[in-house]
């Protein structure tokens, strides 16, 4: 059985075909979809990702029935051997198989605690789904990865630039006001090492990406051509990149993190000064939702060279590709 929970499920080849097939459909809907009902489970809120992945299942011809878990849903446990004495009132164990006799696939949606980075690398419930499913599990996000933003924001680059092999790419690290995820960096990294990208990460000392999600790039560039570099140096980075993505996430670890350390790097706020040292025709992507002036100045978001709505809507156009991909082939 067929799950997409990472980037590993569908590896270069995987990739290509995803990309080739998303860009191909582009402006057409088949009824790809048709009597297929696709089981959506929320832990965390979403805008993109849930509207999109109901407006696959709608124009292909099929349903989606949408669980917000302590929202009208049980609050569900995921570890293993636990005492269910406290708010979670369900096991993943009974709760996932029970779903899957409903429906053709299921999507879940969690976050990382970002506060122990070991555990979130470990991506506890996504594997619990997949463990006890009898359906294709789908990452709509993880602890660990987003991999449905991986390929949007791939088939966006490729759309821009055709052939991705070789191509420059700065991965920049941006400031928030609260430790985020790693999830959407991991994937694009990831992504873009599978698509043989040249990548270049940019953050500060101390928010190193884990050495786990690190190696397995190396290794995917390794195999498509690609490359990984790592600098601590933004303006490095941005020199001669033809595609910026720029993405807060926490820490290695954010115990203890005070307000001090999350306003510090505030000059990782990505500008239009920081674009001008990219390539003449580079484009800025983010996945969204952005904070505006906090990860990104309006003169960087509000300029011809952003892409991110068009990101946004590739999410559309990679996941028609990608159930198709687990429910028709
Ligand atoms: N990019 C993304 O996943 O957006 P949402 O959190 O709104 O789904």
């Amino acid at each position: 059985m067929k799950h997409f929970t990472s980037i590993q499920d569908l590896g270069p080849a995987g990739v290509e075909a995803i990309l080739s097939k998303a860009i191909g459909w582009k402006g057409g809907f088949p009824k790809h979809l048709a009597d297929k009902l696709l089981g959506m489970v929320f832990f965390n809120p979403s805008l993109r990702t849930r509207a999109s992945f109901e407006a696959v299942m709608a124009r292909g011809g099929g349903n989606a029935i949408v669980l917000e878990v302590g929202n009208g849903v049980w609050k569900l446990e995921d570890r293993p051997g636990a005492v269910m004495d406290g708010d979670r009132a369900e096991h993943v164990k009974e709760a996932v198989p029970v779903l899957a006799r409903y429906v053709d696939a299921l999507a879940v949606r969690t976050f990382a605690t970002c506060a122990d980075d070991e555990a979130d690398n470990v991506d506890p419930v996504m594997n619990a789904f997949r463990a006890n499913s009898t359906v294709p599990i789908i990452s709509m996000e993880s602890a660990r990865e987003h991999p449905c933003q991986g390929l949007a924001d791939l088939m966006t680059i490729r759309e821009t630039f055709g052939a991705t092999k070789k191509l420059p790419v700065t991965l920049t690290w941006a400031p928030h006001i609260k430790p985020l995820p790693k999830a959407v960096p991991n994937s694009f990294l990831l992504t873009a090492a599978a698509a043989g990208c040249d990548i270049r990460i940019a953050h500060p000392k101390g928010f190193e990406l884990h050495p786990s999600v690190m190696a397995e790039a190396g290794a995917l560039a390794a195999y498509t051509g690609g490359s990984v570099s790592l600098t601590n140096d933004q303006t490095e980075a941005f020199q001669g990149a033809r595609a910026v993505y720029a993405k807060a996430w926490g820490p290695a670890t954010s115990a203890g993190l005070g307000a001090a350390e999350l306003s510090a790097h505030s000059d990782w706020q990505v500008d239009r000064a920081h674009m001008a040292k990219a390539a003449t025709d580079a484009i800025f992507l983010h996945c969204l939702p952005v904070r505006r002036n906090v990860e990104v100045a309006d003169d960087v978001l509000d300029h011809p060279s952003s892409r991110v709505v068009d990101e946004a809507e590739n999410r559309f156009h990679v996941q028609r590709a990608l159930m198709d991909w687990l429910l028709n082939t």
